[in-house]
């Protein structure tokens, strides 16, 4: 791989995960220049953004063709959904990211599911509906709590877990009748309710070959102890010990390999990110979800985790030749406290100029999510995750102690963040 001439990247996407996708490249020496598309106000400090629409494929291919870039790092779930990959493999263009028969596994939750009972790997009992009165008249049946889904891509907002018969038929009936996501509510799952605690599994898959990156914990609630309204994500922390030695042999025996068999078996060759969503359950690891591409915020905390270039590995997966025995990871924890704009996850304030610390202590970095940057270099609030402070340190102590030492002297009006994040870890860490 050294021996390789540098390459020109470009990144597709726009938030958090994408500005940390971004700096991998720039500490990269397989990279020789870097742009974005369409790239947010941090990105703007470090790169060229360029506008696109990534629902576009042919749209991608003329503007990496524009812009001369060698290698594309997909980082969000729509472009994949949209056949962008298969656009950029047809026109010779390697990029990393499944093509879109494999992103049907996040596209599309009633495929995944029946992708799950197929291949018999652990997941909550589900049934889909087409038909707003026969999902009404089954979900009456069910004990509560009962999980229903939107089965097309919602945003991460198309899950409602109800607690009473009324609320799961308030939640039928405003995807499937009143339609508020669109043609994503034309089928929908009901699903059996998982008892447990939750982690993100982020493989990296050339195939039957995969590496698991370390796993980590999401914080989808916006309140303290995990209360409140389910958003993008809050915070995560990576490792998790949750994903105890033998949950992790169940996991990669049990889920892992006869997923990625499976794929196989259904004649999809996936390559690129599979995040699988878990349950640890008191009877096993079950899965929650597929996603195909890295989570946001957990990709900010497992890029620095990676002694190993991303961006070889990604190369290699790319061109089918990855093994996983070459990677090697760093020691230690990362953690990520996301600072939110006012009203998030609701209606949020936009165009906030954001003050920074002048320095950061080694091991803290800043990763954007929804900013902007104005002509004049100011940078202003644009989205509902603005920005998130990520910090390595040897335990997962040190690595809170140093972000949230950094934490409050980021200001913006209406911003707010969370007090506690890896806070089940910490816990776990002092024995309690
Ligand atoms: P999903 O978009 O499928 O990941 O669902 C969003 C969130 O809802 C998950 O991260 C879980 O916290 C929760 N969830 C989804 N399905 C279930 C389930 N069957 N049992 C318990 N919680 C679930
Ligand atoms: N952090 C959850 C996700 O990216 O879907």
């Amino acid at each position: 791989m050294a021996s390789k001439g540098k390459i020109k990247v470009l990144i597709l996407g726009s938030g958090g995960r994408e500005h940390a996708l971004l700096k991998v490249c720039l500490r990269s020496p397989r990279v020789s220049q870097v742009c974005v598309a369409p790239g947010n106000g941090g990105m703007a400090m470090e790169a060229e953004c360029l506008p696109v629409d990534l629902t576009k494929p042919a749209e991608v291919v003329a503007l990496v063709q524009r812009t001369g870039s060698q290698f594309v790092i997909v980082g969000p779930e729509v472009p994949l959904a949209h056949g962008v990959v298969d656009a950029l493999e047809s026109a010779g263009i390697p990029a990393y990211g499944p093509l879109a028969s494999g992103a049907r596994l996040e596209a599309s939750k009633a495929f995944s599911k029946d992708f799950l009972f197929r291949h018999k790997i652990p997941t909550a009992a589900a049934e889909t509906f087409r038909q707003l009165d026969p999902a009404i008249a089954y979900v009456r049946q069910q004990s509560l709590p009962i999980v229903i889904k939107a089965s097309g891509l919602a945003a991460g907002k198309g899950v409602v877990i109800a607690t009473t018969h009324a609320e799961a038929e308030e939640a039928l009936r405003s995807m499937m009748e009143t339609k508020i996501f669109g043609s994503s509510g034309d089928e929908v799952i009901i699903e059996e309710f998982m008892q447990g605690e939750e982690a993100s599994i982020m493989l990296m898959v050339c195939g039957e070959e995969y590496l698991m990156l370390p796993p980590s914990q999401d914080h989808k609630r916006v309140g303290e102890g995990d209360t409140g309204l389910n958003t993008g994500g809050m915070g995560a922390y990576a490792p998790t010990t949750v994903v105890t030695p033998e949950v992790e042999r169940r996991l990669r025996e049990e889920i892992i390999i006869p997923t990625l068999r499976g794929l196989k078996a259904d004649g999809i060759d996936y390559r690129g990110t599979l995040y699988v969503g878990i349950m640890v359950t008191s009877t096993g690891p079950r899965v929650v979800e597929f996603n195909v591409r890295f989570g946001d915020p957990e990709c900010q905390v497992l890029m620095p985790m990676l002694e190993t270039d991303p961006i070889e590995i990604m190369e290699a997966i790319a061109a089918g030749t990855f093994k996983s025995s070459s990677v090697k990871l760093c020691a230690g924890s990362t953690i990520i406290v996301v600072l939110a704009a006012g009203g998030y996850p609701g209606d949020i304030r936009k165009g906030d100029v954001i003050e920074f610390p002048k320095d950061l202590p080694a091991g803290v970095d800043i990763v954007h999510s929804g900013t902007q940057k104005l002509p004049d270099g100011r940078i202003v609030t644009s989205g509902g995750r603005v920005l998130g402070v990520v910090a390595h340190g040897a335990t997962l102590q040190e690595a809170v102690k140093k972000a949230y030492s950094v934490v409050p002297k980021i200001r913006f009006e209406g911003c707010h963040y969370r007090r506690d994040i890896g806070y089940r870890q910490l816990k776990r860490d002092a024995g309690l």
